[in-house]
């Protein structure tokens, strides 16, 4: 029996393997699984970001799960299916998928150089399908697992200047929902999470014409969204929404499909 350098009992503990663990939503939900005796394999490219999560989860109070930290790019199948070798081989199970790893872009998608709308499909397109199909035989062999799907209250908003984003993400819920069917005869949930506007690194790093977007809607808290992928995983629901108010733009959506989209359009043009 293997035992980690906080003394917690790696076998039969649950592993929970997180993309986009640098930042973000990504980094607060791994101090959050590890904060709840959840063992934790935390992927990325910037390794010296994974160091600084490694650090603060090792400081948490005792009783925290162990971490594994491994440089992956969600774009290349072949570092997903690594992360997982790497992940059983050190925990012997994997239990959890969080596919978080993504990426924004804004701008009109006749304009749009291909050279971004084709980082923004590989991420959070093959980058999604990458992680699951690396975890899933993992998942199978010790009897079942979870999978969240990261997606946005944006996947199916009429949304002029993020439209390729919000498609990228109408992908991800689409998927999340037939995979639940797919992988229920072998004991694997599904869960897509859909998450509104967040503090986070995510408007920086958005691609295409700039990084301005949605300012006046409020923001959340990434761990306000690691707190609700926590809940999730504890549970076994299709599809959570973390906050009230993006209900509500759904709802608005819904009811006035272009009304949201022409206010989000006068926001954008300005
Ligand atoms: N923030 C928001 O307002 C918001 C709203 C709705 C949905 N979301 C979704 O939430 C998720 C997390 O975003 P965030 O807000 O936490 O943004 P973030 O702080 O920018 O984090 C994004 C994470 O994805 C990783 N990543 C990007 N490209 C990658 C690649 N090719 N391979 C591996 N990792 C990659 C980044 O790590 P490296 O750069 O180190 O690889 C980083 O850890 C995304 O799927 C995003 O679409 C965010």
């Amino acid at each position: 029996m293997i035992m980690s350098d906080k003394g917690n009992t790696l076998a039969n503990q649950k592993v929970a393997l997180i993309t986009g663990a640098s930042s973000g939503i990504g980094y607060e939900t791994a101090l959050a699984f590890a904060r709840k005796g959840i063992h934790v394999v935390a992927t990325a490219r910037r390794v010296d970001k994974l160091g600084d999560l490694q650090k603060a989860v090792l400081q948490l109070p005792a009783g925290h799960g162990d971490i594994l930290t491994v440089e992956a790019d969600v774009t290349r199948r072949e570092d997903m299916l690594n992360a997982v070798k790497l992940a059983v081989g050190r925990f012997g199970r994997l239990d959890i998928l969080v596919a978080n790893a993504g990426i924004g872009h804004r701008g009109k998608v006749a304009d749009s150089e291909w050279a971004d709308i084709e980082t923004l499909l590989r991420t959070n397109i093959d980058g999604v399908i990458h992680s699951i199909q690396a975890a899933v035989p993992a998942m199978r062999q010790t009897g079942g697992g979870h999978i969240l799907t990261i997606s946005s209250v944006t996947y199916n908003l009429t949304a002029p200047y993020i439209a390729a984003y919000a498609a990228s993400k109408a992908f991800v819920t689409s998927l999340s929902h037939s995979l639940r069917l797919e992988l229920e005869s072998d004991n694997i949930k599904v869960t897509d999470v859909l998450v509104g506007r967040t503090s986070t690194e995510f408007n920086q790093k958005r691609l295409g014409l700039g990084k301005r977007s949605g300012e006046s809607l409020p923001t959340m808290a990434p761990s306000q969204v690691a707190a609700a992928i926590v809940r999730a995983a504890e549970g076994n629901p299709r599809s959570v929404v973390v906050r009230f108010f993006d209900r509500l733009i759904m709802l608005g959506n819904t009811l006035v499909p272009e009304m949201i989209g022409r206010i989000a359009l006068r926001q954008y043009k300005s």
